[in-house]
């Protein structure tokens, strides 16, 4: 199968199922909270979270996992949470690419690098090095990102080009251009908003709302929103009797 610019192999096992699923991994620090323990420790557990999530997506046959790991705002956190996320970034960087690297799974940053540190930056860039020949999964972290400057940027890069914005000139400037839209949105933690994630992109995506903080988010969470996605019918403007005479095939990358 063949998703806009990037190859992955094809999905056997899920035939309906989501092709691309994005993430809002919220509550890590009510879980630790819940535990009279640091904030850090929720996050710890999310990096944990995250290794399962990707695996089973990996499993099920789902081509694209969006994870929002750290957005434009949250530099406003504590001094001490801010760099203990980005300790947290390094040191999953080391644990974890090995093991993404045997297990097909393409890892790329989405976001803002131009105010990271040359040391995160490299970080960043051998990891997706390391994992570019990968195909059975991309997992797109998205780092010091946000939907408004996904959208912005896109939109300089235009202007510099001097070429007319429209919807498919801003479409294909956009970070994640060479995969399709997520089918199916996902935010644990009891929140129901979007936080400034994939605002462009989620335009036909599936939202998803649980109630389970992110550390707390197992396979069996994950079946049940992909069981949930698969029940819905998906119309993309058109009517219900419209779709059940021409049942609609995805749209293209
Ligand atoms: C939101 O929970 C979570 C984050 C801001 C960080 C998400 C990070 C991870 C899941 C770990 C992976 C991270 C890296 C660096 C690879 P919250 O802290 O807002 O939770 P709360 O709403 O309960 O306070």
């Amino acid at each position: 199968m063949r998703l806009g610019r990037i190859s992955v192999s094809a999905s056997s096992s899920l035939q309906q199922g989501p092709r691309h699923i994005a993430i809002v991994m919220d509550g890590n620090g009510r879980w630790a909270k819940q535990r009279f323990l640091p904030r850090l420790a929720g996050h710890k557990q999310g990096v944990n979270a995250l290794r399962r999530c990707t695996q089973a997506c990996a499993q099920r046959g789902v081509a694209v996992l969006t994870v929002f790991a750290f957005s434009s705002e949250n530099w406003n956190r504590p001094v001490d949470e801010v760099s203990g996320l980005l300790e947290l970034l390094a040191l999953a960087l080391s644990r974890e690419v090995p093991q993404l690297r045997k297990d097909g799974v393409r890892v790329r940053f989405i976001g803002d690098r131009a105010s990271l540190s040359a040391k995160v930056r490299d970080g960043l860039a051998q990891a997706e090095a390391a994992t570019h020949h990968n195909t059975r999964l991309v997992l797109n972290v998205c780092f010091n990102y946000g939907g408004r400057w996904d959208i912005a940027q896109a939109a300089s890069t235009l202007a510099a080009r001097g070429e007319p914005i429209t919807e498919l000139s801003l479409n294909a400037a956009m970070a994640l251009s060479d995969v399709p839209d997520p089918d199916l949105l996902i935010r644990t933690g009891g929140e129901m908003r979007l936080s400034n994630f994939l605002l462009w992109q989620a335009a036909y995506s599936e939202l998803l709302f649980s109630d389970k903080l992110w550390p707390d988010f197992d396979e069996a969470a994950l079946d049940a929103a992909i069981a949930d996605y698969c029940a819905r019918e998906r119309r993309f403007g058109k009517t219900s009797e419209q779709i059940l005479a021409a049942p609609l095939q995805p749209l293209p990358a």
